[in-house]
């Protein structure tokens, strides 16, 4: 088995059934596979669980297969791991990072909490085990709003790294103690206002849905602001036929497969070819790639034990409070 720039780069030879041989080899092997809801449509309609990064890390504390297939990013198979040290963890394309996630490397933010001493540490999933071990409270987008409020009104508070999603909370629980990490995601940060507004200027009867971490400017023109469970939730509940969906493209899978009557636009980055904006990390996850991963078991996922007892901490602290 060769592992080649990140994943097992094995000849799958033609006219392999892949689908049925995943189906046969999860069965097989008691194995799991968890997707977000940003990855390809074809690995999203193979997958045994799809959410959102707070859902899929509940899955992963719970579920009681042997091995967890994570179709999704780098720091979203460490958390499973974290959880679940037990389990083979396994992403079948370690080169799927994240943007936001490398904007804050863990001695950079240690300095900022050194300096800031007295103040309780929030930071959003999207971080590596060891920014997480450094953290008291770790959130998502789903729950962030209510893990701020929870904290009485005067408490000091760091959060990161994703500056849009902290400023959005701070202004949603009116907190003016909070030092917000300049950290984004590549994908969120390149919405163009003006292309939604001329989307919305064509399409006047369609609500816009926008993630959290888009910028300010875009969320106050939104109709709804939510996780990407909770844009969900909304599309599926709203009686409205029409949506500009302002997040990563790979939602629109779910949304059009809930809502058949419905028609959603997805809302264009500044430089778009394509009229959608992908995560480029949630796309290398293809059937191919989890095939191998499924059959040779690999590339896994380790930790060093005393990092993830520390980033587990601060998890579990979610979780109970989630
Ligand atoms: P949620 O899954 O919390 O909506 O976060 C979106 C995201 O950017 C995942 O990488
Ligand atoms: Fe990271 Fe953004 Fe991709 Fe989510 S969408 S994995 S935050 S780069």
């Amino acid at each position: 088995m060769r592992i080649n720039n990140g994943y097992v780069d094995e000849h799958i030879p033609e006219g392999t059934d892949i689908v049925r041989e995943i189906n046969r080899l999860k069965e097989k092997k008691n194995a799991i596979i968890m997707a977000h809801y940003y990855t390809v449509p074809e690995v999203q309609d193979i997958a045994d669980f799809i959410g959102d990064s707070l859902a899929l890390s509940q899955k992963a504390a719970e579920t009681d297969a042997d091995i967890i297939i994570f179709a999704g990013v780098h720091f979203m198979g460490e958390t499973a791991k974290i959880l679940s040290p037990e389990k083979k963890v396994i992403v079948p394309d370690l080169n799927a990072g994240c943007s936001l996630s490398e904007s804050c490397k863990p001695e950079d933010f240690a300095e900022l909490i050194n300096k800031n001493p007295g103040y309780t540490v929030i930071s959003y999933v999207n971080t590596s085990a060891g920014v997480k071990a450094l953290t008291d409270i770790v959130c998502t987008s789903s729950n962030a709003v209510k893990i701020v409020d929870s904290l009485p009104r005067e408490e000091k508070i760091i959060f990161g790294p994703d500056r849009n999603l902290g400023n959005y909370i701070k202004s949603v629980t009116g907190r003016e103690n909070m030092l917000i990490w300049n950290g984004a995601c590549h994908v969120h940060e390149e919405f163009s206002l003006a292309k939604i507004i001329e989307l919305k200027n064509e399409h006047p009867d369609a609500k816009i849905l926008a993630h959290p971490e888009c910028k300010k400017p875009i969320l106050l023109v939104a109709d709804y602001v939510g996780s990407t469970a909770a844009l969900l939730d909304y599309a599926r509940k709203d009686d409205s036929q029409k949506y500009i969906v302002v997040t990563e493209s790979g939602i629109l899978h779910q949304m059009m497969k809930e809502n058949p009557e419905k028609l959603f636009i997805p809302a264009p980055p500044i430089d778009s070819t394509c009229g959608c904006n992908d995560c480029i990390f949630m796309k290398l996850i293809n059937l191919n790639k989890i095939y191998n991963s499924l059959k040779y078991e690999a590339p896994e996922i380790h930790i060093n034990e005393e990092l993830r007892i520390k980033a587990e901490k601060s998890i579990r602290r979610m979780l109970e409070m989630s």
